[in-house]
C-alpha cells in the first residue's frame, strides 16, 4: 500500500476545488429569480412589433378582463424616469433607448408596455392580449441597408479613441513583394445565458433592494438610482451567483428601473423573469461585422505593411463599437500600420460587450488573413507567426510584459501533432472525411481596475472576506479565498467569501477578464494589512517589525515574495500579543496607472480600466496558440471537429481547475462561433428570427469530442501583485479562424464569412 501523497495547502496556483461547487450541484445556490418575496406581483413585458414608427394606440379591454390582472403600465402612464448614459461613455446603461417614455419606436422588441398581475400566469396572458396599434416606417436593419449612416468610430465614443497607425502604409503596401487583401464577415450573437434577464424589486420605505444577475452590482445600483432620481445609498443589488452572462449582464438594461418604478407605485415586490426571446431585444448582443485587410510582406514572410479596416453595427442613438484594431494592429512586428473603425447605425437595439467583444470578430479577419498569407508564400503559418513575433508593440514602441505566443504555438503544435501535417491543401482524406488542420493565434488584453475588500481574520484562522465581486461562473469565489488563505495561511476551508451585494465593498464590473486579477490584488493587499497588525503586535522590536514588511510585502510588491516569507504568523501568539480576538482590515487597492478620481468613481460604479495596450511604457496581453482538426464529409459537407487544442500563457495561473474549465469553454465557444452560432435577421423587419435556444445553434456534446488545454508557466511581475493576466477571454478568440484555416487545409477553400454553412463548400 502505498501512502496517500501530502495534501497540498490549499492555496494560490492550487487546483482546489470550486468554492461554491456544492452549493451548485445540489441545487441550494440561489439565484436572483430563486429569492423568495413577500406577496410578490409578477410583471410580463410585452414588447414592439415593429422596429420604427410610432404607437398609435393601444387596445387593453381584453388584457383588463384577464383574472389577477393589477396593471397595466404604458408611455400614457408610466413614471418618467431620468436619462440614463450609455455605459462605454461613462454611464450605466446598456442602451440610451429609454422605452416607456413615449410614443416613439426605435427598435423591433422594444419594451412598449409592462402587464402586472397576481401570478406570472396572468401576467403572460395579459400581456399577449395586448393590442397594438403602430405607424410603421421601414427599418434600415443592417450594413447595406437604405437608410443606415456611416461615420468613424474616433470622435463618437469615449472608449475608442484612437485608430491606431504608424509610419506610411500606403507606400509600403504599393511596393511590397508579396500582397494579400481580402474581407472578412462576422454575425450577429447572442450571449443567450442560461439564466434569463429577470429583475426582482423590493421597497423597504425609500430603500429599494433589486434582485438581479449583474455583472457590475455597484454599476447597477448607482445606474438605478440616478434613473429614479433617488440617493444611491438607498438602493441595494444583491445576487450571489450569476447564471451565465458573457457581457449581457454587464452594464444596466432599461427593466430595472422600470419594474422598481413600478414596485415603488404598487407598494409591492414586483417580478419580472423576461422571455429567452425578449432577451434578444432587451439587452444587448454582438453585432456583425465587415473587415477588409491588407497585408503586405517580403518573400521572407515579414510583414512590411498592415492595414485593418472594419465596420460595426450600433443602434440609431448610440455609438457602440469594440474596435479590435487596438489589438490587431499591435499584435505583429510592422513598420507601417494603418486602421480605420466605423459603426454604421440601424434601426437596432444597442450592441453591447460579449465574451472577448473586440478579438473574437477582428482577430478572425487578421488570423485568417496570415493564413492566407503563409498559403501565397509557402510557408508554414507558425513560421510565418514566429517571423513576424516581437516583444515590442510596432505602434507606440511598448515592451509587451511578457508574451510567450511562440511558446504557445510550439507547445500546442507538440500536443496537437502538428508535424504530421501534409501541407499541401487537399492532401489528408480517409475515407468520405477530407482532413484539414488549421492554427491561429489569440491574444486578450491584462485588464485590471479599482477594488476595495474587507478582511475580518478570528484567532482561530476563520476568515471572512467582503468584496462586491461576482460569481459568473468563472471561480470568483474560489480564487479569492484562495488568495486569502495563502495571504493568511489559514486552511481554504476556513475562509468564506461575500460577493454578489453591493452593501460590501466596492469591485469592478466583471467584464474584461479583469476580476481575478483586481479583486484577489484587493483582497491580497487588506490581508497583507492585517498581518502587519499582526506582525507588529507579535515583534515590538522595530527591527524585525522592518524585516517582516520587507518580506511580508505590500502593495504592488510581487506576491511570490511573501509566499516565500521565512515567518510564518502564528495565529495564536500573535492575536495573545495583540490582545484581540479578531483583526479586521478594510482597503482600496487600484492599479499602477489608474487615474485620480479612481477611488471615488468605483464607489460611484464607475470603472477606471487599467490594461491593454493602454498603458503608459508597457503593454500587457495574454497569448495562446489554437490548432483544430476538421473532418468534412464530401457528399453532405458536414463538417466535424474532433479535435481542439489550445496552448495558453496567462502569468499566474491562481487556479488551474476553473482556469481549464474557463479555457475549455472558451475553445468549445470559438468552434462554435465559427461552425454554429448566427442570430439571423430579418431585415425587412429588422427583427431577429432565431430568438429562442431551438434555433440559435449553440454546441451539444455530440459536436464536442476532444478538447485538449495545455497551460503554460509565465511569471509577470509587472501587471499587478497577483501576476495574474486574466484568461476568461482568451481560449474564444482565433478559434474561428483556426477552423476556417482548417477547412481551407482540407478543402482548398477560404471561407470568410461567419458561421461555415454546409452550402458555402464547393467541394
Ligand atoms: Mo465580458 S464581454 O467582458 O463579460
Amino acid at each position: 500500500m502505498s501512502t496517500a501523497a501530502p495534501e497540498p495547502k490549499a492555496n494560490m496556483g492550487k487546483s482546489v476545488p470550486r468554492y461554491d461547487a456544492a452549493a451548485k450541484v445540489t441545487g441550494k445556490a440561489q439565484y436572483a429569480a430563486d429569492v423568495p418575496l413577500n406577496n410578490p406581483a409578477f410583471a410580463y413585458l410585452v414588447t414592439s412589433s415593429i422596429a420604427k414608427g410610432r404607437i398609435d394606440r393601444f387596445d387593453l379591454s381584453a388584457a383588463r378582463k384577464v383574472r389577477g390582472i393589477i396593471d397595466i403600465v404604458t408611455h400614457e402612464n408610466a413614471e418618467k424616469l431620468k436619462e440614463a448614459k450609455l455605459f462605454s461613455n461613462g454611464g450605466y446603461a446598456s442602451t440610451t433607448i429609454q422605452p416607456l417614455k413615449t410614443a416613439d419606436i426605435a427598435q423591433d422588441g422594444q419594451i412598449i408596455a409592462v402587464v402586472v398581475a397576481e401570478t406570472f400566469e396572468a401576467a403572460r396572458e395579459a400581456a399577449h392580449a395586448v393590442k397594438v396599434s403602430y405607424t410603421a416606417t421601414d427599418p434600415a436593419a443592417t450594413f447595406d441597408s437604405p437608410g443606415t449612416t456611416s461615420a468613424r468610430a474616433k470622435g463618437q465614443l469615449a472608449q475608442f479613441k484612437e485608430d491606431p497607425k504608424v509610419g506610411d502604409f500606403a507606400r509600403a503596401f504599393d511596393t511590397a513583394e508579396v500582397k494579400i487583401t481580402a474581407s472578412y464577415e462576422t454575425p450577429t450573437q447572442h450571449h443567450n445565458p442560461m439564466e434569463l434577464f429577470a429583475t426582482s424589486c423590493v421597497w423597504n420605505g425609500d430603500s429599494l433592494t433589486i434582485y438581479e444577475p449583474s455583472q457590475y452590482v455597484y454599476g447597477l445600483k448607482n445606474g438605478v438610482a440616478e434613473q429614479l432620481g433617488i440617493d444611491a445609498d438607498k438602493v441595494r443589488v444583491v445576487n450571489a451567483y450569476v447564471g451565465g452572462a458573457f457581457g449581457s449582464k454587464g452594464s444596466m438594461t432599461p427593466r430595472t428601473a422600470i419594474i422598481a418604478s413600478i414596485a415603488r407605485r404598487l407598494g409591492r415586490p414586483v417580478k419580472l423573469v423576461a422571455g429567452r426571446d425578449q432577451g434578444f431585444t432587451i439587452a444587448t448582443y454582438r453585432a456583425e461585422t465587415r473587415h477588409q485587410i491588407q497585408i503586405g510582406a517580403d518573400h521572407d514572410g515579414k510583414l512590411v505593411a498592415l492595414r485593418h479596416e472594419g465596420e460595426e453595427i450600433s443602434s440609431r442613438p448610440d455609438a457602440y463599437a469594440v474596435g479590435g484594431t487596438k489589438t490587431t494592429t499591435r499584435l505583429y512586428a510592422c513598420p507601417n500600420v494603418e486602421s480605420l473603425v466605423s459603426i454604421v447605425r440601424a434601426d437596432r437595439n444597442t450592441p453591447g460587450f460579449m465574451r472577448s467583444p473586440p478579438e473574437v470578430p477582428y482577430m478572425f479577419a487578421l488570423e485568417s488573413a496570415m493564413d492566407e498569407l503563409a498559403v501565397k508564400l509557402n510557408l508554414d503559418p507558425i513560421e510565418l507567426r514566429r517571423r513576424n513575433d516581437t516583444m515590442t508593440e510596432p505602434i507606440g514602441g511598448k515592451p509587451y510584459t511578457s508574451r510567450s505566443l511562440m511558446a504557445c504555438f510550439e507547445e500546442g503544435a507538440k500536443a496537437f501533432g502538428w508535424a504530421e501535417r501534409k501541407p499541401e491543401p487537399k492532401s489528408m482524406s480517409e475515407g468520405d472525411w477530407l482532413i484539414g488542420h488549421g492554427c491561429a493565434a489569440t491574444c486578450y488584453p491584462t485588464q485590471m481596475a479599482p477594488a476595495a475588500a474587507r478582511v475580518r481574520l478570528q484567532r482561530d484562522g476563520r476568515t471572512r472576506v467582503e468584496i462586491a465581486g461576482h460569481e459568473i461562473g468563472n471561480g470568483a469565489y474560489t480564487v479569492i479565498a484562495q488568495a486569502a488563505s495563502e495571504k493568511l495561511g489559514v486552511p481554504f476551508e476556513k475562509v468564506s467569501v461575500l460577493i454578489g451585494d453591493s452593501d460590501l465593498p466596492p469591485a469592478p464590473v466583471a467584464g474584461g477578464s479583469n476580476s481575478t486579477a483586481s479583486t484577489c490584488s484587493a483582497v491580497m493587499m487588506v490581508c497583507d494589512q492585517i498581518r502587519q497588525r499582526l506582525f507588529k503586535a507579535s515583534m515590538p522590536d522595530e527591527s524585525l517589525v522592518d524585516k517582516a514588511k520587507e518580506t511580508v510585502g505590500l502593495g504592488q510588491t510581487p506576491v511570490t515574495q511573501a509566499t516565500k516569507s521565512d515567518r510564518p504568523l502564528n495565529l495564536e501568539q500573535a492575536f495573545d500579543a495583540l490582545g484581540a480576538s479578531v483583526v479586521e482590515e478594510y482597503g482600496e487597492w487600484k492599479p499602477e496607472g489608474a487615474p485620480l478620481d479612481s477611488f471615488r468613481a468605483m464607489h460611484q460604479g464607475h470603472v477606471r480600466m487599467v490594461g491593454g495596450g493602454e498603458m503608459k511604457d508597457k503593454i500587457a496581453y495574454a497569448f495562446g496558440a489554437e490548432f483544430v482538426e476538421v473532418r468534412i464529409n464530401r457528399w453532405t459537407h458536414e463538417i466535424r471537429v474532433p479535435r481542439l487544442v489550445g496552448a495558453f500563457a496567462a502569468g499566474r495561473i491562481m487556479n488551474p481547475r476553473t482556469a481549464h474549465s474557463q479555457l475549455m469553454g472558451g475553445l468549445i465557444w470559438g468552434m462554435s462561433s465559427a461552425l454554429l452560432e448566427a442570430t439571423e435577421l430579418d431585415e425587412r423587419y429588422a427583427r431577429y428570427v432565431n430568438d429562442n435556444l431551438a434555433d440559435y445553434l449553440v454546441p451539444v456534446n455530440a459536436d464536442v469530442l476532444n478538447v485538449e488545454v495545455v497551460l503554460l508557466s509565465e511569471e509577470d511581475n509587472h501587471i499587478n501583485p497577483a501576476g495574474v493576466k486574466g484568461l476568461g477571454e482568451l481560449a474564444n478568440v482565433g478559434t474561428n479562424a483556426a477552423i476556417c484555416n482548417a477547412i481551407f487545409h482540407a478543402t482548398g477553400q477560404r471561407i470568410r464569412k461567419l458561421p461555415v454553412r454546409l452550402e458555402d463548400l464547393k467541394i
